[in-house]
């Protein structure tokens, strides 16, 4: 079948909009109809080459929701009609990683940000020639062919376009405080970069007891939003967000900071650091440049004041549960996400998206697909 797609060529890149073949599903996949997608930060580092691809021309977007129009061979508990959230690392259930409660590590998901699939093969390509499908999925496609393990089926009552938020910036941004930072109550959590992932730490962490929230963006809408969705204090930089931990803890710092950053250095990773207190968490869940390594800490100041610098992946979530529990508390009125979508765009307006997310203009912009 046919399906129009946004898609890379070359990285540094734009997205270019064009008709793509996409192959059924075979053993184990799903046909799904995209009904939206994220414009996650992600997608924006594959395009501006901060990460590479092992295979371009790639379709990108992992954060996305959708229903099932056909079901492969070999796929039990699913159904023409069901609902779909993405998953942008595969579970298989079965692996150290998955049969320990940590699916996000699981070890099927290596080669899938790069859009490989384990035997190489591809479902979308462009007059013969393959495409490859980033995180095995490719939400920017109004259809996709993905496999059983990179879905999670949601309650049809949902309402679907909101939803694609929770195949990444809820359970990264909202698990990044709950699981990684370890926030309990009466904690001084600061959360640095108030964007799609960031505004989910900050409702992580005020939902898991934090006493004191300090949201850090230079954008003032960024701050104001934070305010609204759980965060105590809002300010435009680093300097001040430790002096207000540091009044609230004696002087000590806050328990945890958590670096949500669009592009992500190892300065800002720094400032965390100095941020918290004595055995507190410094989490890094944004993604820099490959190219920028290097973190300006001290090991002294690690060892001597027993400092954690703790990487997340998808907020150490297990998909399966944890999007079932995020879809109950945003039932309940306890989780917001419509709040969270500032614009909706249709797929040819993706370039327009990206600039909006560069330009601060948007919490989370999503794409809306038409068929
Ligand atoms: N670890 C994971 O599993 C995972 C998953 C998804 C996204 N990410 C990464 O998380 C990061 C955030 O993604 P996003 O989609 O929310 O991006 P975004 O661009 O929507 O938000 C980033 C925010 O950081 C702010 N910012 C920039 N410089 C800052 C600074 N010095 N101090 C404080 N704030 C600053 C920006 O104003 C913006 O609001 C990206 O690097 C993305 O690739 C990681
Ligand atoms: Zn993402
Ligand atoms: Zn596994």
């Amino acid at each position: 079948m046919k399906t129009r797609a946004a898609v890379l060529r070359k990285a540094p890149g734009e997205w270019e909009i064009a008709e793509l073949d996409l192959d059924g599903p075979r053993q184990g996949e799903l046909l799904v109809r995209v009904v939206a997608s994220g414009l996650c930060h992600s997608d924006d580092h594959l395009a501006k080459g901060d990460m590479g691809m092992r295979l371009l021309p790639v379709v990108a977007g992992h954060e996305g929701s959708g229903v099932v129009e056909e079901v492969g061979r070999d796929t039990p508990g699913w159904s023409v009609g069901d609902h779909v959230v993405t998953s942008f690392v595969p579970s298989c259930g079965r692996c150290r990683w998955c049969s320990s409660g940590m699916q996000n590590l699981c070890d099927t998901g290596a080669g899938t940000l790069w859009g490989t699939r384990d035997d190489g093969s591809v479902r979308l390509s462009e007059h013969g020639r393959p495409i490859s499908q980033m995180s095995g999925l490719g939400t920017f496609s109004q259809w996709m062919t993905i496999s059983t393990l990179s879905a999670v089926k949601i309650p049809g009552d949902l309402p679907l376009d909101v939803m694609c938020l929770v195949g990444c910036g809820v359970p990264t941004g909202w698990g990044s405080a709950v699981n990684s930072a370890q926030v309990r109550p009466g904690h001084t959590v600061i959360v640095m970069g108030i964007g799609g992932i960031g505004i989910n730490a900050v409702q992580g962490a005020a939902h898991a007891g934090a006493t004191t929230v300090i949201a850090v963006d230079p954008v003032e809408m960024k701050r104001e939003v934070a305010l609204d969705l759980g965060a105590t204090h809002a300010v435009g930089d680093m300097a001040a967000a430790t002096d207000i931990a540091r009044s609230f803890t004696n002087g000590q710092g806050a328990d945890s900071c958590v670096i949500c950053v669009g592009i992500t250095t190892g300065e800002h990773i720094a400032q965390g650091v100095e941020a918290i207190r004595k055995a507190g968490i410094c989490v890094i869940t944004g993604i820099g440049s490959d190219e920028r390594t290097g973190i300006p800490v001290s090991p002294t100041h690690l060892t001597l004041f027993q400092k954690r610098i703790q990487g997340s992946l998808c907020g150490e979530s297990n998909l399966n549960t944890d999007v079932l529990l995020m879809t109950q508390l945003y039932q309940q009125g306890k989780l917001h996400l419509d709040e969270l979508v500032t614009r909706r765009y249709r797929l040819e307006e993706i370039n327009e998206g990206y600039a909006d997310m560069h330009a601060g203009k948007n919490i989370r912009g999503i794409i809306v697909h038409q068929h």
